[in-house]
């Protein structure tokens, strides 16, 4: 308790522009969406925070996705699970990454670097067969947001793809985004933040329906390296490269107000 309490001070401590409290527990990945936020360790378990606790969830996984279209997480031997009902239900396919963001979207990436989604309808049918369409590029993480999805590569280009639907997962067309970043997630609210190699943190700026592949990236004012980053409803949720767990409130100009 009094090294949880050491910790928070340390972070809340005028840490960098913004607000952040330090948030108990150790993770190697979480993820925020829909008002909800999960995490997995780096031994594999998995919780939700409830109640301003960490909820263990049963399994071992080594990714965690929930957004619009549910919880999802993938095991260490990339078997793909979504929660219903309180269990744990295996669908097809096999992710190393997998995300459920944007308008009911389901994607992921494979050990190969191949990237799959599935169209809102499969989603909503609660198959557990899932008709996993194909991407035509090798990325290593792809997320995707209400205004379209985001994915960087083994050699941390960043791309978005373009026109992706409900009804068309697939999109249309990639476009090279300038930043070279090792991670990217797009919020439910359409905001888009990136990791890059060295642990900053950057978000996306002037995105909106009309560009949606936004006009630059600022670099946030952080006081740790940074392995991992979710951002829902205002707050920005941060993995230290030490696994501690940051909540930054974001400050109003910050937020996003694209739709
Ligand atoms: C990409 O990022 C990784 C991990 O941070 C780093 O080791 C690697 O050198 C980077 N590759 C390029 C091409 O920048």
């Amino acid at each position: 308790m009094l090294l949880l309490l050491g910790l928070m001070l340390l972070y809340s401590a005028d840490c960098a522009d913004l607000p952040c409290t330090a948030m108990p527990g150790l993770m190697k990945q979480l993820d925020a969406g829909n008002g909800e936020l999960c995490g997995v360790t780096d031994n594999g378990n998995i919780f939700r925070w409830t109640n301003q606790n960490w909820v263990q969830l049963p399994g071992q996984m080594r990714h965690v996705t929930v957004g619009p279209a549910g919880l999802w997480a993938v095991t260490q031997d990339y078997n793909i699970y979504n929660m219903r009902d309180n269990n744990w239900v295996q669908v097809t396919g096999l992710l190393q990454q997998i995300d459920a963001g944007g308008d009911k979207f389901l994607v992921g990436t494979n050990f190969n670097d191949n990237v799959f989604c599935v169209n809102q309808d499969a989603i909503d049918s609660k198959a557990t067969s899932l008709p996993w369409s194909s991407l035509d590029r090798t990325l290593r993480y792809y997320s995707c947001g209400p205004l379209g999805c985001w994915g960087v590569n083994s050699d941390n280009q960043t791309f978005y793809r373009y026109s992706v639907t409900p009804t068309n997962c697939l999109g249309s067309q990639w476009s090279q985004v300038d930043g070279s970043l090792v991670m990217v997630e797009a919020g439910t609210d359409g905001s888009v933040y990136g990791v890059d190699p060295e642990g900053n943190v950057y978000k996306r700026e002037g995105i909106c329906p009309k560009n949606p592949t936004g006009i630059s990236w600022t670099q946030l004012d952080l006081c740790s390296r940074i392995k991992h980053v979710s951002y829902d409803a205002g707050y920005l949720y941060l993995v230290t490269q030490m696994g501690h767990v940051l909540k930054c409130a974001l400050p109003e100009s910050m937020a996003a107000n694209l739709l």
